[in-house]
């Protein structure tokens, strides 16, 4: 198995305030890691290090081969290759859902018009949004709009996709079918790193679990054992705290 992913003994402050600490661990292709923890615990933190929206103070985080704060890695093209969806859809407001998956491929690969609107069209039945193609983004619902914005990232072809709590902002009837969207791309091999508060979604499609806790991870481990038998008694108690809410 390779690793897709690694992070070696990362530190990140912000000020004076450390936000990540000694951090290690790492994502084979193929795996699906969920990352759960309180909030400010630096989930967010970590997950936009390895797209380097977040400078680190120390250590090193490998993709794909590549050293992602070394000083000669270029960002643009780092970026092509690794997918993020956050929170916010960020869509861009002025071009139809289809232009919307069509830009990137188009400006950064040089792939052809036609092409480029083939894959989209692909792409949205694969988000089950084919008939939204011609729409605008402010046509559409929260959670249309999210699935729009997994099919933008893929139109890149990704071999991650990162995912910063694409359901919190989402109405509740609309998180079921972006999960969905994200269940059936970890069917089909995606790498994935997630951040999210889902946790029949945790239980159900990650390989791994990483509890997070003041800029650590804290334990690291199967749903089956997380979920049934949490190890450290910080995990043990936010699962508690989840339970009694
Ligand atoms: N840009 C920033 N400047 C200063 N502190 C920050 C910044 N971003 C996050 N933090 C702090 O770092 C900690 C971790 O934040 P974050 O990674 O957003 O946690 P999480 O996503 O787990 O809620 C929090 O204490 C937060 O207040
Ligand atoms: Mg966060």
């Amino acid at each position: 198995m390779s690793t897709m992913i690694m992070f070696n003994q990362v530190n990140k402050w912000y000020g004076a305030y450390q936000a990540l600490t000694d951090l290690s661990a790492e994502i084979n292709t193929g795996e699906v890691v969920v990352v759960c923890g309180p909030s400010g615990s630096g989930k967010s933190t970590l997950i936009r290090t390895v797209n380097r929206l977040e400078p680190i103070d120390n250590g090193q985080i490998v993709f794909d081969g590549t050293d992602i704060h070394g000083s000669s890695t270029r960002l643009n093209q780092l970026r092509t290759r690794i997918g993020f969806v956050f929170q916010s859809f960020n869509l861009f407001p002025h071009v139809s859902v289809a232009e919307n998956i069509m830009m990137s491929p188009m400006k950064v690969l040089g792939m052809k018009r036609a092409e480029a609107r083939q894959q989209a069209g692909e792409l949205l039945e694969r988000v089950g949004l084919s008939h939204k193609a011609d729409a605008y983004p402010a046509q559409l619902s929260g959670g249309q709009q999210q699935r729009v914005a997994i099919a933008r990232a893929l139109a890149m072809k990704p071999p991650v996709m990162l995912f910063d709590e694409p359901t919190s902002a989402l109405d509740p009837e609309m998180v079921g079918e972006v999960l969905s969207v994200m269940r059936s791309l970890a069917q089909e091999g995606m790498t994935m790193m997630c951040v999210t508060h889902e946790m029949n979604f945790a239980r159900e499609v990650a390989d791994t679990i990483w509890f997070m806790d003041q800029g650590q991870i804290l334990e690291k481990s199967t749903p089956e054992k997380f979920f049934t038998q949490p190890q450290h008694p910080r995990a043990q108690r936010f699962l508690s705290d989840l339970r009694s809410h």
